[in-house]
C-alpha cells in the first residue's frame, strides 16, 4: 500500500500531494487567495483552506449542497474549513462556475490576486504531483521489494491522479498497469477525461509523444455512483481495519480497495500479480456520521 493517507501535510491524501504543485504555480502568479469548489465532502476544499490558512492567504469555497448534508457538525471536512476561517458560501451544482467567478471578482475588489483552482485540484499541477509520486514509489519499491508492481489500483474521481500515475508508470515503471476505480463517473465519460489530462500533463513535460498504453477505468464498483453508500464497501471497512490496521474511507478509498478485491477474486488481477493500492487518504470522512444514502 502507498499510503498517501499519511501524506504529512493538511490532514493527507492525493488533494494534498496536489496542491503542493498548485500552490507553486500560484505563487509564480503572486497569488495571495484560493477559490475553488466541492462537495460537501470534498478533501480538496479541506485541504485547500488549510493550505491558505498556512500561508496567511484569503479562501474562498463554493460547496454544491447534497445528500451528504451541508451541515459542519456533521461533516468534519466542512468543520475544518469553518474553522480556518475560510468563506464558505453555497451554490447549487450548475451555478458553481459562477459562484467561483463572483467570489474571484469579489477577492480582486478587495485588493488580493486570487488564483483559481479546479474542483478536484484538477489541472495539470495535480497531474504533474502524480507524475513525480510515481518516481517516488519506484525508490521506494527498489529499497523494499524485490521486483516491481504489476499492477497499480487507485481510486479514479476528478482523473487527474490516475493520470499522473499512468503517465509515470510510463516513463519510471514501466510493464506496470494503473487501474483507476471510479468512484462517480462512468467509464465512457472517465476515460476521456483521463486521457485528455494524460495528454495535457506530456504537453506540459514536453514529452513530443504521448502514446501511452490504455488508460484502464473500472466503474463496476461505485455503486449507484458518488453518493451512494455500497454495503460490501461498509463491510470491508471494519475488515481492513481488524485484519490489517488499515483505515479506509466510505466515498473513495473504500471503493477503490473493494475494487482491487473483486478484480482480484475475478481473475482479472491474476493469483502471484504484485499489486500497489494507492492509498488516496480522505481519512476525514471515515469520522463522519454523514447521512449518506444507502441501496
Ligand atoms: C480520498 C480521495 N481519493 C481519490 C480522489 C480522486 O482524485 P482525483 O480527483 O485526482 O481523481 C479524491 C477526490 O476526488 C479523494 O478525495
Amino acid at each position: 500500500v502507498k499510503r498517501d493517507d499519511l501524506f504529512p501535510e493538511y490532514y493527507g491524501g492525493n488533494k494534498a500531494r496536489k496542491i503542493v504543485y498548485i500552490l507553486e504555480d500560484a505563487a509564480k502568479r503572486g497569488s495571495n487567495a484560493l477559490v475553488t469548489a466541492g462537495s460537501s465532502v470534498s478533501n480538496h476544499a479541506r485541504v485547500c483552506a488549510l493550505a491558505a490558512a498556512r500561508l496567511g492567504w484569503k479562501c474562498a469555497i463554493i460547496v454544491h449542497p447534497d445528500d451528504f448534508g451541508a451541515d459542519p457538525a456533521l461533516n468534519p471536512n466542512l468543520e475544518i474549513i469553518r474553522l480556518t476561517g475560510a468563506s464558505l458560501s453555497t451554490a447549487e451544482l450548475s451555478e458553481v462556475p459562477a459562484a467561483m467567478d463572483a467570489q474571484m471578482a469579489r477577492l480582486r475588489a478587495e485588493g488580493y490576486n486570487p488564483y483559481y483552482v479546479w474542483g478536484g485540484g484538477h489541472c495539470v499541477q495535480g497531474s504533474l504531483a502524480y507524475y513525480q509520486a510515481v518516481r517516488e514509489l519506484k525508490a521506494q519499491v527498489e529499497e523494499q521489494c524485490a521486483a516491481p508492481p504489476n499492477f497499480i489500483v487507485v481510486a479514479s474521481g476528478t482523473g487527474s491522479t490516475h493520470a499522473g500515475i499512468h503517465l509515470g508508470c510510463f516513463r519510471f515503471l514501466n510493464g506496470c498497469t494503473v487501474i483507476g476505480v471510479s468512484i462517480a463517473r462512468q467509464q465512457a465519460r472517465a476515460t476521456p477525461i483521463v486521457e485528455q489530462s494524460v495528454r495535457e500533463l506530456a504537453a506540459h513535460l514536453d514529452q513530443a509523444d504521448p502514446e501511452t498504453t490504455a488508460v484502464n477505468v473500472r466503474a463496476d464498483f461505485m455503486g449507484r455512483g458518488y453518493r451512494d453508500r455500497v454495503p460490501e464497501v461498509d463491510a470491508l471497512i471494519p475488515e481492513l481495519l481488524e485484519l490489517e490496521g488499515l483505515p479506509l474511507d466510505p466515498v473513495y478509498t473504500g471503493k477503490a480497495f473493494f475494487g482491487l478485491v473483486c478484480m482480484a477474486r475475478r481473475g482479472d488481477i491474476a493469483v502471484g500479480s504484485r499489486v500497489v493500492y494507492w492509498h488516496t487518504g480522505g481519512l476525514v470522512n471515515l469520522f463522519s456520521s454523514l447521512p449518506l444514502t444507502t441501496t
